[in-house]
């Protein structure tokens, strides 16, 4: 039971937690995410004092976002350090029709595999309601400038996951000579949904940096008609970081 498979795991799930930031429930969660091809993307979770626990980002949507910002689709598995609870199967059901090895390794050499459609049978999703016609692949790009930032936003607007609302939408972490970038994912729920700004803000501390050192910040949104991340963007980010943001 305790191979080398499990102590490989564990210690990743180790690294990831000490990423977490959770001055609300003192909670810290990892998971890792592995594609097919093998690459290796860690999450932890992320909360923001003095907000709504809703707007916390929980492990597992830290290491999804960070597959997906890169463009890995493929899984093989997840290793989480809890079962993940039911916010996170719905959000992984959005990326995953169910095949996905989800593996809990516990503190005490305990493990559990699973598939993710087992972990939520019957599940829900995006085709009860979305057309054909919504969601589509038009994406209107706001006028960006020729700047370094404005090329890390285009790249996450082109991987934000908004076939809902229609509005795809990144944000854009600047410090310390350093550009990360977040993108909303939508999930066909609404509520487990991760906006731009908690998804930037988490990868930021996933990259090992502290909040601290954020100089600038930038929202870049395609249509803020249907939803809009501005408000939710300024309250999380003024939760943690002085610095100021630019609602392009
Ligand atoms: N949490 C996760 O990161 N993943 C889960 O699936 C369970 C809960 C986090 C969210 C919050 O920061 C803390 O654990 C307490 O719920
Ligand atoms: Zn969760």
């Amino acid at each position: 039971m305790k191979g080398e498979d499990y102590h490989h795991g564990f210690e990743l799930l180790e690294q990831a937690k000490a990423f977490s930031r959770a001055p609300v429930s003192g909670y810290q969660v990892g998971a890792v995410l592995i594609t097919v091809q093998g690459q290796i993307f860690a999450g932890a979770n992320l909360e923001f004092p003095g907000q709504p626990p809703s707007s916390a980002v929980h492990a597992e949507q830290a290491a999804v976002a960070a597959a997906l910002l890169r463009g890995q689709r493929d899984w093989r598995e997840l290793l989480v350090s809890a079962p993940p609870c039911g916010h996170c199967r719905q959000f992984l059901r959005e990326f995953d029709s169910g095949s996905l090895r989800v593996r809990v390794l516990g503190k005490d050499g305990t493990e559990s595999a699973s598939t993710l459609g087992e972990l939520l049978p019957q599940a829900f999703g995006g085709e009860a309601f979305l057309s054909d016609t919504k969601g589509g692949t038009e994406r209107p790009n706001p006028r960006l400038p020729n700047t370094d930032w404005a090329a890390a936003a285009r790249e996450a607007l082109a991987r934000s996951h908004a076939p809902y609302s229609g509005n795809p939408a990144a944000v854009v972490l600047a410090g310390d000579g350093h550009l990360v970038a977040g993108a909303s994912l939508e999930s066909a729920a609404f509520n487990p949904s991760l906006g731009p700004m908690a998804c930037a803000l988490s990868q930021w501390r996933m990259g090992g940096r502290e909040f601290g050192e954020i100089e600038h910040t930038w929202l870049v949104q395609s249509a803020p008609r249907q939803v809009n991340w501005e408000q939710q963007s300024r309250a999380l980010l003024a939760s943690i970081s002085a610095a100021p943001l630019t609602a392009v």
